[in-house]
C-alpha cells in the first residue's frame, strides 16, 4: 500500500472511531428492568449506619472484618489501624487515602465511619490511642480537601516512625513491602 493511501486509511478509522463509540452507548429511550424501576439512593443519603457503609465501600477490598489482602496491597486494619494516630502526620494520613476521601460519603459519614473503624472495642482494637479524639466533619472537610501526593512514600514514612516508637508493624504486608511487616 502506498503510504499516502495507509495514511488516509488510517485517518479514516481514527474519525470513524467515536461514531463506534457513540453507537455503544446506552440506548436513551431504554427503560429499567421491571421490577427495578426506583432510581437509586445516593449512598450518602441512604442513611445507612458506618457498619453498613463499611460493608458497602470498603469491604470489598479490606474484607469484612478488616483483615486486609496483602495479595492486592491492601494492608491489615484489624488491631493496627488505630497506630497511625501514635505518629505525626497518621491522623491526615487516614483521612486522605484514596478509599476514604473518595468514598461516596459526605464528611460527617466519614468522620462517622472512621471513628467507628478506629473505636477500640472495634476493629482498631487497642492499636487506637486510649486518648485519641474522635474524628469531627469539619476536621475532615479540612483534610479531605488536600490530596496525597506520593502515597507509597507517605505511608512507609509513617511506618518508619510507628518502628522509631517501638511499635511492631502487624499490617499483614510482605517484608519487601517498604515496612517489613509480617507476612501473614
Ligand atoms: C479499591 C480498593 C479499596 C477500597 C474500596 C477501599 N480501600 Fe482503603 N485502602 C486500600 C489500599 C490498597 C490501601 C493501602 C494504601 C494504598 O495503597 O492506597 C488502603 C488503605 C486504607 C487506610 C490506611 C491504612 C493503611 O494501613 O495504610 C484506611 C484507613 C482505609 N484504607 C480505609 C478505607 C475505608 C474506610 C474505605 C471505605 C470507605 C476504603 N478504605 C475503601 C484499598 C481500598
Amino acid at each position: 500500500m502506498r503510504p499516502g493511501l495507509l495514511f488516509t486509511v488510517l485517518l479514516a478509522t481514527t474519525v470513524a472511531a467515536p461514531g463506534v463509540h457513540a453507537r455503544a452507548m446506552p440506548d436513551p429511550s431504554q427503560t429499567p428492568a421491571p421490577g427495578n424501576e426506583q432510581p437509586q439512593i445516593p449512598l450518602s443519603r441512604a442513611g445507612y449506619s458506618p457498619a453498613v457503609n463499611y460493608q458497602l465501600q470498603c469491604a470489598g477490598c479490606h474484607l469484612p472484618e478488616g483483615q486486609g489482602a496483602p495479595r492486592n496491597d491492601v494492608p491489615r486494619m484489624t488491631g493496627f489501624v488505630g497506630n497511625f494516630l501514635r505518629v505525626e502526620g497518621g491522623r491526615e494520613f487516614l483521612v486522605r487515602v484514596p478509599g476514604v476521601a473518595q468514598a461516596a460519603l459526605d464528611n460527617d459519614q466519614l468522620a462517622e465511619l472512621l471513628n467507628w473503624i478506629l473505636a477500640r472495642e472495634g476493629m482498631a482494637g487497642a492499636s487506637t490511642p486510649q486518648d485519641a479524639a474522635p474524628y469531627t466533619g469539619a476536621e475532615v472537610a479540612r483534610i479531605r480537601a488536600t490530596r496525597l501526593h506520593n502515597l507509597p512514600d507517605a505511608r512507609a514514612r509513617l511506618i518508619q516512625r510507628m518502628r522509631d516508637q517501638g511499635i511492631a508493624i502487624h499490617d499483614g504486608m510482605p517484608h519487601d513491602n517498604h515496612n517489613n511487616g509480617d507476612s501473614q
